[in-house]
C-alpha cells in the first residue's frame, strides 16, 4: 500500500490546518441526522416537589435536563454529567440517585425531591440551616446536591442500612466522622469544604448519628 507520508511531508502545517479546520467547520454546519431529529417524544408523569408535571420528552433527555431545562428547576447543578461529582444528586422516591446518570422516561409516575422542595427562605429545611450555620460551602456548586445526600443519607442511617464501612452491623446507627466521609463520598467539593460538611450534618443529624 502506497504511504500517505511523501504526501504530508509535501503539505504545509498552514494548509493542513486550514483543511482541518474547513473540514470541522462543515461537519458542525451539518443538520442532525434524520434518525436523530425524528426520535418521537414520549409522555412521562413526574412528581416534583409535590407538584405533578405531564411531559412531553424525547426518551434521551435526562432527568437532570428535565428538572432543569423542561421545568427550570436550576437549583439542581451539572457538574461532571457522568456520574462522578453528585451535583445533580436529588431524592428519588426516598433514595439519592445522581439525575445525570438516569433518563427522565424512567421515572413516570416517580415522587422526585429538589432543593428547593426540601426548604425555601423563610421556611428552611434543618440540613440547610446546619450548612449556613457551619459554612457548609464556599462557591456553593456541590451545596444542592450536598444537602440532598446529606438528607437522605441520616434516612438511611435512621432506616438501619449499614455502609461498607460500618464497624458494627448490629448498631449500624453509631457512625463515625469517617463514616459519614464514607457515606458521603458520592459528592465532591472542589472547595474542600468537608469539615465543615461534616459538621452541618452532625448538627442536623442530632440524635440520629
Ligand atoms: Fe451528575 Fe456529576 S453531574 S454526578
Ligand atoms: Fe464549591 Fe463545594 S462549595 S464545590
Amino acid at each position: 500500500m502506497e504511504s500517505i507520508l511523501p504526501f504530508l511531508s509535501r503539505l504545509s502545517r498552514r494548509r493542513f490546518l486550514g483543511t482541518a479546520g474547513a473540514t470541522t467547520l462543515a461537519m458542525a454546519a451539518r443538520p442532525p441526522s434524520a434518525e436523530a431529529a425524528a426520535e418521537p417524544a414520549q409522555k412521562v408523569a413526574l412528581t416534583v416537589n409535590g407538584r405533578r408535571h405531564a411531559l412531553d420528552i424525547d426518551p434521551r433527555v435526562t432527568l437532570l435536563d428535565a428538572l432543569r431545562e423542561n421545568l427550570a428547576l436550576t437549583g439542581t447543578k451539572k457538574g461532571c454529567d457522568q456520574g462522578q461529582c453528585g451535583a445533580c444528586t436529588v431524592i428519588v422516591n426516598g433514595r439519592r440517585i445522581n439525575s445525570c446518570l438516569t433518563l427522565a422516561v424512567l421515572h413516570d409516575g416517580d415522587e422526585v425531591t429538589t432543593i428547593e422542595g426540601l426548604g425555601r427562605p423563610g421556611a428552611l429545611h434543618p440540613m440547610q440551616q446546619a450548612f449556613i450555620a457551619h459554612d457548609g460551602y464556599q462557591c456553593g456548586y456541590c451545596t444542592p446536591g450536598q444537602i440532598c445526600s446529606a438528607v437522605a443519607m441520616l434516612d438511611e442511617i435512621r432506616a438501619g442500612m449499614p455502609s461498607h464501612v460500618t464497624a458494627d452491623l448490629n448498631a449500624p446507627q453509631l457512625v463515625s466522622d469517617e463514616e459519614l466521609r464514607e457515606r458521603m463520598s458520592g459528592n465532591i467539593c472542589r472547595c474542600a469544604g468537608y469539615p465543615n460538611i461534616i459538621a452541618a450534618i452532625k448538627d442536623a443529624g442530632g440524635a440520629a448519628i
